[in-house]
């Protein structure tokens, strides 16, 4: 596959006369996609059924005829004004119970049918205008679901739907009444229509309820995004998609994916490490200017599996961005280093936000390829460099990592209903066992539930799965020779129960007796080096000790094929636990400097360095914020 550069653009926001000349400008940097409209239904159509499409027309035309392709967004995430007046009650309510107003962006209810309707005939439109128009060569569905605390709301459409929701689900309302131990402090209902939504209770609502509510709204963003899907397929043969987010688990992306031909996401490591990650001041000042070394390659990977091995960056950061609480610049090379990593994890497409800094509005302090007054922008040499080096590569051809982590939204909904410790976070436990993996040097998959698959991992990490019953369990064993649970893992029905065999492993002997959960500055050491932190279980069994505490209980439990992680592992002990797990299915490992980051290919091996100083590693010496790239033909020193 030969990787490509893309940019977002808004025609809307420029003189006409510019366009032209933009295009141009595109494909001299190298640039070969360009994605428009996903905001502009106010100029599609000003006034309620009266489009207006002629400047679109132009502007695919003008794109079109330079020779870029166009990704053509459908403009449902800014429904104009006169919509609200059409339907007061479509926008989305807070947990407060407060209307969220008109004025930003994003102000709609996924469960307002009205606005559903509004939103399939607006992508039926201009599906019958451009799907079958050359130069329209992808479709993006909406933008960023989830964006803004959007997925879930609290209005009345909401309300009725839930209802009618768990009616399906559970067939009968002492079913329900049974399934979420209503029986606890007198909760029971009579029927359906006495369930209110979990908001604005006196304290904490039952959390079934809560994870009931959870999953209806995540239900809710992929129906919407199938309807728009719906409206789509038939007008045109171009790929359907959508850009994702950077830890936004709100809503099962797996589900939305099912629906699209390709995952894309939106990329942004200098504002992502300075408002989305824990993590200390050292950490946050080395990596000011270039973003967490681990942050993008999750996602990457991630998407690579929500996307079945298609996906984009659809938004990469070009320079400061305008939402942090700080926004720094990018170091030299940190943008081409970012595109080249993207493509090392096998992205199509790697596309900038935005082609030019808009001079307006929410994001005018927002950097793009271009000054507001149209002279470069830093970023757009580096968009360049990254051109010349992608049309240097040979194809990079993506193969099956050796390990991978099992990812599932709704266990992080689970843990954020009933974290029980403050410092427990679904995404916190999963993305620190991505980092033990990479400072081992591996290339890691995702996997869903849905998703296991025929071919065999060596290994593969479960940690806080919230749900393995059998189906799963038998599951997982046919896809890997070992696989690693825990912390947490099994620990709840699907009903937000302790079920009976904790922790829900049938195969394995081992019993949770006790759970603890801790302040951030204790740790509970393990016999020989490393510690839990925030989430310990004590556990008990035949099940064999493979580490114990200090104290001489289990913090590793397993059998040949199945181990129990008893506690949450500072960087320190899950390194011993890859090692272990590796020494055991046979997998070579790396020692990484820091900073330093490896991503193996079936054709190429990438050295990706993220720190501001040159980095000497196996005989190769890597730039401050450059990217090695080798062909592989002899095999590498481990
Ligand atoms: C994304 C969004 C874009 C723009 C960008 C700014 O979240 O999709 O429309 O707002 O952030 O960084």
């Amino acid at each position: 596959m030969k990787p490509e550069l893309g940019v977002c653009y808004y025609p809307e926001h420029w003189p006409e006369a510019l366009w032209a000349e933009d295009a141009a400008r595109m494909v001299e940097t190298g640039i070969s996609w360009v994605r428009i409209g996903e905001f502009a239904w106010s100029r599609m159509e000003p006034v309620p059924g009266e489009m207006q499409f002629d400047w679109l027309d132009r502007a695919i035309d003008k794109l079109g005829a330079a020779g870029l392709q166009v990704v053509l967004g459908t403009p449902t995430a800014t429904p104009p004004r006169w919509m609200i007046e059409k339907h007061p009650d479509m926008l989305a309510v807070d947990a407060q119970g407060n209307t969220r107003n008109f004025g930003s962006r994003r102000h709609y209810c996924f469960s307002h049918s009205g606005y559903v309707e509004e939103s399939v005939r607006i992508a039926r439109i201009m599906g019958e205008r451009y799907g079958r128009n050359p130069h329209v060569a992808a479709w993006q569905i909406d933008n960023e679901y989830g964006c803004h605390d959007t997925t879930i709301s609290y209005s009345r459409s909401a309300l009725s739907a839930f209802r009618s929701w768990l009616e399906d689900q559970y067939g009968s309302i002492n079913a329900l009444n049974e399934a979420w131990g209503n029986i606890f402090w007198s909760m029971e209902y009579a029927e359906f229509d006495q369930i209110d939504l979990p908001n604005l209770t006196v304290t904490e609502p039952n959390p079934a309820h809560v994870l009931a509510f959870r999953r209806f709204s995540s239900d809710q963003v992929a129906a919407y995004n199938k309807a728009q899907v719906d409206a789509l397929r038939g007008l045109t043969d171009a790929p359907l998609l959508h850009n994702y987010m950077g830890r936004v688990l709100d809503f099962d992306h797996f589900k939305v994916g099912d629906d699209l031909d390709i995952a894309t996401w939106d990329s942004y490591p200098i504002g992502f490490l300075s408002d989305r990650l824990e993590a200390d001041e050292t950490h946050k000042t080395t990596y000011l200017q270039q973003g967490d070394p681990d942050m993008q390659a999750f996602h990457h990977d991630l998407y690579r599996a929500v996307g079945r091995g298609r996906w984009w960056v659809m938004e990469q950061q070009p320079g400061p961005v305008n939402w942090a609480p700080y926004n720094p610049a990018p170091l030299p090379g940190m943008v081409r280093l970012w595109s080249l990593e993207a493509i090392a994890h096998g992205a199509e497409v790697v596309s900038y936000f935005r082609w030019r800094q808009a001079p307006f509005a929410q994001e005018q302090m927002h950097a793009g390829l271009l000054t507001p007054n149209n002279r470069p922008a830093p970023a757009l040499v580096e968009a360049k460099q990254t051109a010349d080096a992608l049309s240097e590569l040979g194809d990079i051809v993506q193969t099956q990592a050796q390990v991978a982590i099992l990812f599932d939204y709704a266990s992080d909904w689970a843990w954020a209903t009933q974290p029980q410790g403050a410092g427990f976070d679904y995404f916190r436990l999963v993305f620190s066992t991505y980092r033990a993996l990479r400072r081992a040097g591996l290339s890691v998959d995702f996997v869903s539930q849905d998703t296991l698959p025929q071919d065999r991992y060596n290994i593969i990490f479960a940690p806080g799965l919230a749900t393995v019953d059998r189906d799963i369990e038998r599951r997982l064993g046919e896809s890997c020779n070992l696989a690693v649970l825990g912390p947490r893992s099994g620990a709840i029905t699907h009903d937000f129960q302790i079920p009976e065999a904790r922790p829900g492993l049938h195969g394995l002997n081992c019993n949770v007796d006790l759970v603890e959960t801790l302040p951030p500055n204790i740790r509970r050491s393990v016999e020989g080096g490393g510690a839990a932190q925030h989430w310990v279980d004590r556990v008990s069994g035949s099940a064999t000790d493979l580490l114990r505490f200090t104290d001489g209980t289990p913090v590793l439990s397993g059998d040949d094929d199945l181990w129990y992680l008893a506690g949450f592992p500072d960087d320190a002990l899950w390194n011993r636990v890859v090692e272990m797990a590796a020494r055991k299915t046979g997998v070579a490992l790396y020692q990484m400097p820091e900073g330093l980051r490896r991503r193996e290919t079936a054709t190429h091996v990438f050295l990706i360095n993220y720190n501001a100083q040159p980095i000497a590693w196996n005989g190769d010496v890597v730039d401050a914020c450059d990217v090695a790239i080798t062909e592989k033909d002899a095999p590498e020193k481990v």
